[in-house]
């Protein structure tokens, strides 16, 4: 956990309206952000986009919890993974269960998927979630301590390699229907558990023999983690590691069919990619495929992801491999992209009518006018604390609305109502009766 649940001076205001700020003895957790109103239209966006895309490509909707057991991410992202072995929050509960707030989707997903026996219908089964994750990172721009992902995994049936085409596709587009531009995908096989056995010993004797070359970090992963080795950002190492052996040329025959099918794929769909043999993705579960998506000058993945045949057996839960291949994507890193690259924001689904009420009598009425507006489908705001038609007017005309309905205290005893275009000033007296349909008529 953070020492601390306070920010430090200046974080924190990320998502902050303008303007004079309040003192407040607390603030939300380092790294953990409120999504306020203001930001809500591009969350909704994404929801909305994310949806769309899982019912076409067939996804069905999983929400797994947020609370998983330890040992999950310990056998199956990695006990000697950064994730596990550093950004996991962990809890206790009074029962003695060891749990851990999720650091990611995936082995909760296989979970579900043995716990319900899902194997039981139609294969492979294809699912998709969309919920907050969190790891105890450095906070800094695209990486949180609280985070949200949209993932894809494609459960059971065979190792076809049309499906780890169709996750990476299914990201791929998700992002495009957001309008982002300059994607690149990078993609890599990591081989099945034989043929990297003998690439890991390759790269373990390659790094012993410069180990007096080489950092610390890369001396103990060379023991513990040999593929991490190619994830090591010190510039003293990069020498070594670009000399060092690739995957690629140590692929089985069945692994190297598999990833040039992967290939063919994305070159049928005329999706870009580069090969990356340094990408291998830190979590323990992968096996063959996996893959990043990147979008120009954002120098985080958007998202990634790749096949894990072994994590069934790795949670103990099967003997022989479960295929099984997925990508999630982070919401987070989608919008700061979107806003980098001058997306518009997404409009929200304003309302065109306003109603002003002056009077006792004229606020005892609102609320029944109200919902005749809602029965009609016609969205409506208000601000019902208000008293003054000169308040209440300036509201409406910050919320651009197209119509101010004005109730004041004549109009009510007359059974009346006036209709004001906003934009001409043209005021028009109807019957309150007629108003829902008046407005309906008015309004595009
Ligand atoms: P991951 O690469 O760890 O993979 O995370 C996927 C995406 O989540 C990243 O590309 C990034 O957009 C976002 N993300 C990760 N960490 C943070 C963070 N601290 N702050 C903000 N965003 C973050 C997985 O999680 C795998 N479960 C993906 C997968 C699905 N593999 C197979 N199926």
């Amino acid at each position: 956990m953070p020492k601390s649940s306070r920010n430090k001076k200046g974080k924190g205001k990320k998502n902050s309206v303008k303007g004079k700020k309040e003192n407040l003895l607390f603030q939300s957790p380092r790294g953990m952000h409120d999504i306020l109103p203001l930001e809500q239209p591009w969350w909704n966006k994404i929801r909305e986009v994310s949806q769309e895309v899982s019912n076409f490509y067939n996804f069905s909707r999983i929400d797994t919890p947020i609370l998983e057991p330890v040992e999950i991410f310990e056998r199956g992202t990695g006990a000697s993974t950064d994730i596990v072995e550093k950004q996991m929050f962990l809890l206790k509960s009074r029962g003695r269960d060891r749990l851990a707030l999720r650091p990611e989707g995936t082995p909760g997903v296989m979970r579900a998927y043995v716990q319900h026996s899902l194997s039981r219908l139609g294969q492979p089964v294809k699912l998709y979630y969309f919920g907050p994750f969190f790891r105890h990172e450095q906070p800094q721009a695209g990486r949180y301590r609280q985070f949200y992902q949209v993932g894809f995994e494609i459960l059971g049936g065979e190792d076809d390699p049309v499906y780890d085409a169709q996750t990476i596709l299914a990201g791929y587009r998700l992002i495009e229907k957001l309008k982002i531009k300059n994607l690149t995908i990078k993609i890599n096989s990591l081989g099945c558990k034989n043929c990297r056995s003998v690439y890991r010993k390759k790269l373990q004797d390659y790094y012993k023999k410069n180990s007096g070359k080489i950092c610390k970090d890369c001396r103990r992963r060379a023991s513990s983690n040999p593929l991490r080795l190619l994830d090591c950002k010190n510039e003293n190492c990069q020498a070594i590691k670009n000399q060092a052996p690739v995957m690629l040329d140590y692929l089985c025959q069945q692994c190297r069919n598999h990833f040039r099918q992967v290939l063919e794929y994305l070159d049928d769909l005329g999706m870009p990619y580069n090969l990356d043999s340094y990408l291998v993705r830190g979590l323990d579960y992968y096996s063959r495929t996996v893959f990043e998506i990147f979008a120009e000058n954002y120098n985080v993945s958007l998202g990634g992801g790749g096949r894990y045949d072994y994590l069934s057996e790795m949670l103990g839960a099967r003997k022989t491999p479960l295929p099984a291949v997925g990508s999630s994507l982070g919401i987070e890193r989608l919008i700061e992209t979107m806003k980098a690259q001058g997306v518009n924001e997404p409009v929200r689904n304003r309302a065109k009518v306003f109603l002003i009420q002056i009077g006792k009598p004229a606020k005892k009425k609102a609320l029944c006018l109200i919902e005749s507006f809602r029965s009609a489908g016609i969205k409506i705001i208000e601000s019902l604390g208000k008293d003054s038609l000169k308040s209440q007017l300036r509201l409406a005309d910050k919320e651009r609305v197209e119509i101010a309905l004005i109730l004041g205290q004549r109009e009510v005893f007359e059974e009346n109502i006036i209709i004001r275009d906003m934009k001409s000033g043209v005021q028009e007296t109807v019957p309150l009766n007629k108003v829902v349909e008046e407005v309906k008529r008015r309004i595009k």
